[in-house]
């Protein structure tokens, strides 16, 4: 079955073709990353308006890359949210136009769901049952996948989202936007115990993440160390090493998304461990994840960092799997859902 996947939750417009949900046969990634970097962060009007543009020509390269033509495709899949309204409408229209153009069925796929999907493309031998840390711009959840189409949530996010404590520190240092891979950047090398931000524990034996804490403790850090250079008359950084607190607040994080994945991991007696979504793309959480199923005998399971940041080959496969599990393909009514709780898509444990 050969899919054509489309994505435009976000800020890259991105066209796939899959073949049978694991083999990747074409994949155009048009980012706009740098448009919105002047801003420092996403800024939605843009996002549409760049989705509108670009969608033709990325929908092309992509046909041509396979070396097919529209009437080869067998279905069609599309990113129908959570994300950005504006820009999930472009992707939402233009996936109903082809599938209805090309008389095709349309499947409406959840971004999340999506996103777990790269593990299958990436490791053609993986079968759930698995467990899969899904940590991304505005989302991060422990998330036991029963079945390829059958998700039960675990662990969500309390407040922030683990794409977004790194994006908002990263900004506030003056490195920009998309903070992740520039904190995983300039803490290559440093020291990550120069500074022990706090690990919030919820109540009871939750394995929810809260990142606010952590957040508030680092822009005090920040306050401070400015307070001093403004008396000093000297640069923040030139009094304390940028490197050793990207490092130590990237540990903060990675260490608090290992720790409870782990912890799911005993509780729900899985081996098979994954992660994805963005901030999987970060190298001190695969390594940390690398060390930690070592040390407990676990298989760890990670997409290339092309597979972790939002793409089409991800929404393209879920589809695949959609269709083969006999789910019903959505008709030229679908709208666009900026908020879609990943409950629409799974259950909760
Ligand atoms: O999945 P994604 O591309 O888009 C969403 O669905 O949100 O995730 C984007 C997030 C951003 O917050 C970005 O800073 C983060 O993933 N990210 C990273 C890395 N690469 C991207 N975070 C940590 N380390 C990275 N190397
Ligand atoms: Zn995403």
């Amino acid at each position: 079955m050969i899919v054509l996947g489309i994505e435009s939750s976000c800020d890259e417009t991105a066209v796939s073709i899959v073949e049978d949900g694991r083999k990747v046969l074409s994949s155009i990634i048009a980012s706009q990353a740098d448009l919105h970097s002047l801003y420092g962060g996403v800024v939605p009007e843009i996002a549409s308006r760049e989705h509108a543009k670009t969608i033709t020509p990325a929908l092309k390269a992509c046909l041509n890359q396979a070396g097919m033509s529209l009437s080869d495709i067998d279905a069609f899949g599309v990113t129908y949210g959570p994300g950005l309204i504006g820009a999930l409408i472009v992707g939402v229209s233009y996936a109903k136009a082809l599938a209805y153009a090309q008389k095709k069925p349309l499947y409406a796929v959840h971004h999340i769901a999506g996103h777990v999907s790269a593990n299958l493309i990436q490791h053609k031998d993986l079968e759930p049952p698995f467990l899969c840390l899904v940590a991304s711009g505005g989302h991060s959840h422990i998330v036991l996948v029963e079945d390829y189409t059958s998700y039960k949530i675990i662990a969500g996010t309390r407040d922030d989202a683990a794409g977004e404590a790194f994006d908002k520190i990263a900004r506030r240092i003056g490195l920009g936007y998309p903070g992740g891979p520039k904190i995983d950047k300039e803490a290559r090398g440093a020291n990550k115990e120069a500074i022990v931000f706090p690990r919030s524990k919820l109540s009871g034996n939750s394995l929810d993440f809260s990142f606010s804490g952590l957040k508030t403790s680092a822009l005090n850090f920040i306050n401070q160390l400015e307070q001093e250079a403004r008396k000093r008359g000297q640069d923040p950084w030139a009094i304390y090493s940028r490197k050793d607190f990207a490092a130590s607040y990237q540990e903060a994080i990675v260490s608090v998304l290992v720790d409870h994945t782990m912890e799911a991991a005993r509780q729900y007696k899985i081996d098979k461990i994954a992660i994805a979504g963005g901030v999987a793309a970060n190298s001190s959480l695969k390594e940390t994840f690398i060390w930690a199923t070592a040390k407990e005998n676990k298989t760890f399971y990670h997409p290339d960092p092309v597979l972790c940041t939002d793409n089409a080959m991800m929404i393209a496969s879920l589809t695949y799997f959609m269709a083969q599990a006999g789910m019903e393909p959505s008709n030229l009514n679908l709208d666009a859902k900026a908020s879609l709780n990943l409950n629409a898509f799974a259950k909760i444990a």
